[in-house]
C-alpha cells in the first residue's frame, strides 16, 4: 500500500521514515523543494547512523530512501491507501488539505491527522466521506518512540478505526485508542508532572534542582521536570498547557503557571535558547539539589498522586481503558511505571487520602480527588 504523508518537518518526514522502513512505498509532500530537500538530507543523515550503529546495512539503507518520493503537489497522493497529515496547527489549513486530498485518492482511503491539539472532529468536517478520519498521533521522534495514540472521530468507522489499528500496530509501534478529547492520553494525564512541580516551586517549598532530583532520583523518571520542560522548550509546553486548559473550557486543575508563562515570555525557552529554568552556557555551574529525603519524599508523592488522579480520570471518562492509560505513559513519556499500576501498589486509599489532604489544605477544585478513585477505595476494589 503506498502511503502518504503530508508536511516534511520534524513529524512528517519521522513518519515517512516510519513507513518506508516497513515497506511502504511512501509520498512526501510539503509546499516548497527547500523544505523536501531538508527532509531527504535529514534521512540520509539518519540512515548513515543506522548503518555506523549497525542496524541496518548500505542495502537496506538504499531501500528505504528509495521508497520515499517528494513532491510540492498534492495530486502526488493519487494511489495511496492512507494519507497522514502533519503541517502546521491550524484548523483552516487542514480543512483545505483535507478536502484537497480527498480529492485525489480514491473512496477507500484513509485520512489522517497527527495533530496534538486540534479534534480529530473538527478537522474530518472538512471531507465530503468523513467516516475516513482518524487521529495517528506519533510522538517526537516518531521512528523512535513505540507509543501511537489512534484516535477514532464521531464520525470515523468501525472499518477505518480497525483498519489503522491494524497498519499501525504493523510497523512494530505500541498503539492505544483514545477518546477524542483535548490532549488524547499522554498530554492531559502527564499536565501535572509540569503543573504540580511548577506549583511546589511557586509555593518556596522546593528549587528547581531539588523537584528534579525527587522525581529521577526517588520517583525513578526518567528527567526531572524542570529538566524536561527545558528540553521539550517553554514555550511549546506553555502553550500545550494553555490549549489544553482552554479546551477543558478552563479547569482549573489544568491551569498554566505564571514561572513558566515568565520564562517563557524572558525568551529562556530552554536548551534551544542557552537558558531556561538552567542555565546551558559553557562554564555555567548547575545549581545543586537539597538531597533532604523527607522533602523530596513529600514532593514526589504530591506530584505522583496528581499524576494518578488525572489518569484515574481517563479512565472514568473513558476516554482510554485502563490498560491504554498506562501503556501510554510509559511508552509515550517513559514514565517508570504505569500509573494505575503504581496506584494500586501504593494503595488506592493512600493516594485518595494525600488527595484528600491537599484538598483540604488548599481548598482549591484542582485537588479533588476523582469520583472512581473514592468509588473504588470505598468499594475496596483494584485496577489490576
Ligand atoms: P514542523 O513545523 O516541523 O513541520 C510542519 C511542516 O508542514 C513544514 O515543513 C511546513 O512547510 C509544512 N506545511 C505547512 N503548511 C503546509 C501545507 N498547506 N501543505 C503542505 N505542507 C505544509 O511541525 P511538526 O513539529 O512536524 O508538527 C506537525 C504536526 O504534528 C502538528 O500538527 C503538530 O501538532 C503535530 N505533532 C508534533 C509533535 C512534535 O513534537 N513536534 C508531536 C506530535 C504531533
Amino acid at each position: 500500500m503506498k502511503v502518504g504523508v503530508l508536511g516534511a518537518g520534524t513529524m512528517g518526514a519521522g513518519i515517512a521514515q516510519v513507513a518506508a522502513q516497513n515497506g511502504h512505498q511512501v509520498v512526501l509532500v510539503d509546499l516548497g523543494q527547500d523544505v523536501l530537500d531538508r527532509a531527504n538530507a535529514g534521512l540520509k543523515k539518519v540512515l548513515d547512523r543506522l548503518i555506523e550503529k549497525g542496524k541496518m546495512d548500505q542495502n537496506g539503507a538504499d531501500e528505504v530512501a528509495g521508497r520515499i518520493h517528494y513532491s510540492t503537489q498534492i495530486s502526488s497522493f493519487e494511489g495511496c491507501g492512507l494519507v497522514i497529515e502533519a503541517i502546521v496547527e491550524n484548523l483552516k489549513v487542514k480543512h483545505e488539505v483535507f478536502s484537497a486530498i480527498e480529492k485525489v485518492v480514491d473512496e477507500n482511503c484513509i485520512i489522517a491527522s497527527n495533530t496534538s491539539s486540534l479534534s480529530i472532529a473538527s478537522i474530518g468536517s472538512a471531507l465530503k466521506n468523513a467516516n475516513r478520519v482518524v487521529g495517528i498521533h506519533f510522538f517526537n521522534p516518531a521512528p523512535l518512540m513505540p507509543l501511537v495514540e489512534i484516535i477514532p472521530a464521531v464520525q470515523t468507522s468501525v472499518e477505518t478505526l480497525s483498519k489503522s489499528v491494524e497498519l499501525i500496530k504493523s510497523w512494530g509501534k505500541i498503539t492505544v485508542i483514545c477518546k477524542d478529547t483535548p490532549g488524547f492520553i499522554v498530554n492531559r494525564v502527564a499536565r501535572p508532572f509540569y503543573g504540580e512541580a511548577l506549583r511546589i516551586y511557586e509555593e518556596g517549598i522546593a528549587d528547581f534542582a531539588t523537584i528534579d532530583w525527587a522525581m529521577t532520583e526517588l520517583g525513578g523518571f526518567r528527567m526531572g521536570p524542570f529538566t524536561l520542560m527545558d528540553y521539550i522548550g517553554n514555550d511549546v509546553n506553555y502553550t500545550v498547557t494553555e490549549t489544553v486548559f482552554a479546551a477543558f473550557y478552563y479547569d482549573p486543575r489544568f491551569k498554566p503557571s505564571f514561572t513558566q508563562k515568565r520564562h517563557s515570555e524572558a525568551g529562556y525557552l530552554g536548551r534551544k535558547s542557552g537558558r531556561g529554568y538552567y542555565n546551558y552556557s559553557e562554564g555555567a555551574e548547575m545549581p545543586q539539589p537539597n538531597k533532604d529525603e523527607k522533602l523530596g519524599t513529600e514532593i514526589l508523592n504530591r506530584i505522583l498522586v496528581m499524576l494518578i488522579n488525572e489518569a484515574v480520570d481517563a479512565v472514568f471518562l473513558n476516554v482510554a481503558s485502563k490498560e491504554d492509560v498506562d501503556l501510554a505513559m510509559t511508552n509515550g513519556v517513559n514514565y517508570p511505571k504505569g500509573l494505575l499500576k503504581w496506584a494500586v501498589e501504593i494503595g488506592l486509599e493512600n493516594v485518595l487520602k494525600k488527595l484528600e489532604s491537599l484538598f483540604e489544605e488548599y481548598g482549591e477544585d484542582r485537588y479533588r480527588p476523582n469520583p472512581l478513585l473514592k468509588r473504588m477505595v470505598k468499594e475496596k476494589k483494584s485496577f489490576f
